[in-house]
């Protein structure tokens, strides 16, 4: 008799900021669980409808998954917000509410839980499966592509595409009016949007918190152009020059990141006189159908979790790499915080291409991408 012979009802959160592809990889459980017999609940709002007394839940069968592949947001709801071992409460103090999600995991009678999340849900998520014994499956998302372990994470690519498609857009008025047009990507503390953007949209310069830079090399850069415009492209966690966090804090006095564009820009203006313009992205980055590629990486993730719960493998996230779908203990991916690192191939792609990372201006940088391209080039 195979594992899976104990499971008959399994659910699903997402959890986290939404992103694109998470309704597609919820439609890939939904199937594939259908192929085992199995029932698969979806819990509303992350954790939260867990702790709902009476758990809540949205019963999915494969008649109801219609439209659920290119579908953007989460038809289950999520929250970035209350984490439940320090759950907010009104007078601002905190409570631990973990027993009750543990509880609402039994009370809905589910042999296993399939968590959809980033870094933090994943952590999160696995403290609540150790505490309760619930037998967990993660599937990793993140417009961020920051979770270790994974090269890449339901969400990014149509992050990447529409980041790409406003370089596009801004090239043209950049050029019209001979501008330097900044373009402020999300990414928190990682650069991967800006980068995979910024070489997919040509864009002159590509700022990351993971490269220091300075104003001199970009402005450098800038007028060593051989044209009168430019564009820039910065993802929201570059510090100052002088290594300070950019943050928009709102009248209750909650902060989050933004502003390094503005910044930047008057900058450019003060010391080359340049006339800037900066577009700051947003949520545009997380909203929306989801590109293809989210597509397939969502259905391969969602039928992959299933199979780890056949096969018994709890405490596992499944992971792209090498291009092949794999497991690896959520523990491990948690431990491995994946920023761009200064080897990565694609830095050195941007660096091959004279783009400009901040750290040199653009025109005094000549790497070759392979050893024998500058042989190649004189043969
Ligand atoms: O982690 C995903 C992300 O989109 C970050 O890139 C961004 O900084 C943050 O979430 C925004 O969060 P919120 O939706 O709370 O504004």
């Amino acid at each position: 008799m195979g594992q899976h012979e104990d499971i008959k009802r399994i659910g699903l959160l997402t959890s986290g900021g939404d992103c694109a592809g998470l309704n597609a990889a919820l439609r890939a459980v939904v199937h594939r669980a259908d192929s085992y017999g199995w029932e698969v609940v979806g819990i509303p709002r992350a954790t939260q409808g867990l702790m709902a007394r009476p758990p809540e839940y949205v019963e999915f069968d494969v008649s109801s998954t219609h439209g659920l592949l290119r579908a953007g947001g989460t038809v289950l709801g999520t929250t970035n917000q209350g984490n439940p071992f320090a759950f907010p409460l009104p007078d601002g103090s905190t409570c631990d509410r973990s027993q009750e999600i543990i509880d609402g995991y039994h009370l809905l009678g589910l042999d296993a839980l399939i968590g959809i999340g980033g870094d933090g849900s994943m952590a999160i998520l696995r403290r609540l499966a150790q505490q309760g014994g619930l037998n967990l499956v993660g599937i990793p998302k993140t417009i961020d592509n920051d979770l270790g372990c994974t090269e890449r994470s339901i969400g990014f690519d149509t992050a990447v595409n529409i980041a790409t498609e406003a370089l596009d857009r801004l090239h043209f008025t950049a050029a019209s009016h001979s501008r330097v047009m900044i373009l402020e990507v999300m990414g928190r503390d990682a650069g991967h949007i800006a980068l995979n953007a910024g070489i997919a949209g040509g864009a002159d310069i590509v700022l990351i918190p993971e490269i220091s830079y300075s104003i001199d090399n970009i402005c450098q850069t800038i007028k060593g152009l051989k044209r009168n415009f430019a564009t820039i492209i910065v993802a929201e966690a570059v510090c100052t020059e002088a290594g300070e966090k950019i943050v928009q804090t709102n009248r209750l006095g909650q902060s989050r990141l933004g502003g390094i564009g503005e910044h930047l820009a008057d900058q450019i203006t003060e010391k080359i006189g340049a006339e800037t313009r900066v577009t700051v992205l947003g949520h545009v980055q997380r909203g929306g159908t989801p590109s293809p590629l989210d597509r397939v990486l969502a259905t391969t993730f969602g039928v992959e979790a299933v199979d780890l719960i056949a096969a018994g493998k709890y405490d596992h996230m499944v992971s792209w790499q090498n291009r092949q779908v794999v497991h690896v203990p959520i523990a491990e991916a948690i431990a491995e915080y994946q920023a761009v690192s200064p080897g990565d191939a694609l830095v050195k792609t941007a660096r091959g291409m004279g783009i400009c990372l901040g750290d040199t201006a653009c025109h005094e940088v000549h790497v070759p991408i392979h050893p024998d391209a500058t042989v190649l080039a004189s043969a």
